[in-house]
C-alpha cells in the first residue's frame, strides 16, 4: 500500500519536555518518527513551483504532469504549497 502525504514544512517543531529539547519531525521523512532525524535537510533545495516525492531510500523525485503531446502542464494551484 502506498500513501501520499503533503508536507510543506522543511524543519522540525522544537518542543521542551521536562527541561529537555525535543525535535519533532514535520517534514514527514524521518525514519525515527515522531522524532526528527535530520532527513529534512534534503528538502532545502526544493523549489516553490514544483512537487517532490521521496522513495524509501530518500531519493528525490520531481513530479511533472505532461499532456497527451508530452508537454509540461502547469500544476493546479490548489495542490501547490501556498
Ligand atoms: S523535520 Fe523531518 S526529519 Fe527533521
Amino acid at each position: 500500500m502506498a500513501r501520499v502525504i503533503k508536507s510543506e514544512r522543511n524543519r522540525p517543531y522544537l518542543i521542551q519536555v521536562g527541561g529537555q529539547n525535543i525535535a519533532i519531525c514535520a517534514c514527514g521523512l524521518s525514519k525515527n518518527k515522531p522524532y526528527c532525524d535530520g532527513t529534512h535537510k534534503i528538502t532545502r533545495d526544493e523549489e516553490e513551483s514544483k512537487i517532490y516525492a521521496y522513495d524509501e531510500n530518500r531519493n528525490k523525485i520531481v513530479i511533472q504532469v505532461l499532456d497527451e503531446e508530452g508537454k509540461t502542464v502547469d500544476l493546479p494551484t490548489e495542490i501547490l504549497p501556498e
